[in-house]
């Protein structure tokens, strides 16, 4: 027999809960066909969970449970200390909705969760589908017939002049349009400038340790001895680095969030001049700082040493597989010698799209309007946690945050992760060679903002369960 909830709103709604399935998994669709139905209608107000558990005679954390996987799904919108509403969803075509639940091969391998707080990932539910689609009908109203021929493998040269004027202007890179290539993502650009360095003479690299795991595995494929070098909290430490390559994160430092101090940026460009090093700097979010305006990149003090590296990934999207290097002369045959083995040139009706959205500004703006939100969910972050006596550490920057954990924390952390359904990352496997406290790298871009604050609350009772 079906049971109605008729509570707190003048229209009673019929919910077709059967009383023998009434798991959260079961509320849960049922309130999403109520919404999809528009049984439920935008705006409306949902009871508590207290007093929709009473009415359906269920636990009040299984409504809880229902109501977090609808606001992660992008449903509903929970707001403390307000009624949980209905949200805009009859305008969205369904394929803008986020999906229900997200497995990963990474660091939540083996669990499927709803809440999605990976570090490193941007909201792809605002990725500009207006602008991208404008730019693609230019580019190809525009583009002259030779375009659709064999194209350079290191970029089309409309890219690549766009590029050049962006990142000197927005990143302060000296950039020569012929000294920018363009490759399907960042990941594919440092397999490539390895095995530029390595065939350069390079035969050993630093890297930051902590850092990116399978960044610091796509240097090793080149045949290449990767080291680690300490970070504190002026960024690496540069005294530490002595092999003629290096792969750092100057900007905001990949995991630990902090960044280059002065004195040692100057100290690394003297010596990648006196060494004939090559640096690549990797600059990957560079562009999301929310205390003050963003530094300048390093490559500029040493343009004849560091490549510039950048990507699409956080201000558009990490599925259009678009990123960018800024190459010194020296090394640009061997860059040439090994692109089309790192899977270059990319498809070019993307790369002239890239182009349009650079030069006529629609990137910028993309980038204004994600800091504004970023920041925001940063600090509704920072205010989450505080309470419960964790001090976010690094830079007002990025993606993410570090919340450094005590010893043993981390299992712990991923036990409560999971049985929470929640997406994290762990600061342990990011070791090179030496060891790092237990901590927890938060991401806090990837949900819609209708999902976010459930994943708050989610992060919160991992915390309380520490
Ligand atoms: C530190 C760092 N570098 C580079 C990248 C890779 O960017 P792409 O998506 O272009 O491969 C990421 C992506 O998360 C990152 O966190």
């Amino acid at each position: 027999m079906p049971a109605s909830w008729t509570s707190g709103n003048q229209n009673g709604v019929d919910l077709h809960i059967d009383p023998s399935r009434r798991s959260a998994t079961d509320l849960a669709a049922a309130l999403r066909a109520a919404v999809r139905d528009g049984r439920l209608i935008t705006g409306a107000a949902l009871p508590s969970t207290r007093a929709l558990g009473a009415d359906l005679g269920i636990a009040r954390g299984t409504v809880t449970a229902a109501y977090s996987q609808l606001a992660a799904e992008g449903y509903l919108v929970v707001r403390h200390g307000a009624p949980t509403r209905v949200a805009d969803v009859q305008q969205l075509p369904q394929a803008r909705l986020a999906p229900a639940t997200h497995t990963s091969s990474g660091p939540t391998a083996g669990w499927t969760f709803t809440h999605n707080l990976l570090p490193g990932l941007p909201d792809v539910s605002a990725f500009p589908r207006d602008a991208w689609a404008a730019s693609i009908r230019r580019a190809l109203a525009t583009a002259p017939h030779d375009t659709f021929g064999y194209p350079d493998r290191l970029g089309h040269p409309a890219l690549r002049r766009a590029l050049a004027a962006y990142l000197g202007r927005a990143r302060g890179v000296l950039a020569d349009p012929e000294h920018v290539v363009v490759g399907p993502g960042f990941t594919a650009m440092i397999a490539l400038w390895a095995r530029a360095v390595r065939s350069y003479g390079v035969t050993a690299v630093t890297v930051e340790d902590p850092f990116l795991p399978h960044l610091h595995r796509a240097v090793e494929t080149a045949g290449i001895d990767v080291t680690g070098a300490p970070v504190d909290h002026d960024g690496v430490q540069v005294a530490a680095i002595t092999t003629r390559g290096a792969v750092l994160t100057p900007a905001h430092q990949y995991p630990l969030g902090h960044t280059l101090a002065p004195t040692r940026r100057a100290a690394l460009a003297r010596r990648a001049a006196a060494h004939d090093m090559q640096i690549l700097e990797d600059d990957y979010d560079g562009e999301f700082r929310f205390d003050r305006r963003p530094v300048g990149a390093l490559q500029a003090l040493a343009p004849d040493h560091i490549t510039y590296g950048g990507t699409a990934s956080k201000a558009l999207a990490p599925g259009l597989r678009l990123a960018w290097m800024v190459v010194p002369q020296r090394l640009l045959p061997h860059i040439r010698d090994h692109a089309a083995a790192a899977g270059m040139p990319v498809p070019v009706i993307d790369q002239l799209a890239l182009a349009d959205i650079l030069d006529t500004g629609a990137y910028d703006k993309q980038v204004r309007r994600m800091r504004g939100r970023y920041r925001a969910r940063r600090d509704a972050l920072v205010e989450a946690v505080a309470p419960l006596g964790y001090d976010p550490d690094g830079i007002a920057a990025g993606l993410h945050l570090l919340l450094p954990l005590g010893a043993g924390g981390e299992p712990a952390a991923a036990a409560a992760a999971k049985r929470h359904r929640l997406g994290i990352d762990l600061l342990g496997r990011h070791s090179i060679t030496l060891p790092h406290p237990d901590g927890l790298l938060v991401g806090f871009g990837a949900p819609t903002d209708h999902a976010y604050p459930a994943a708050l609350d989610a992060l919160v009772a991992v915390l309380r369960a520490l």
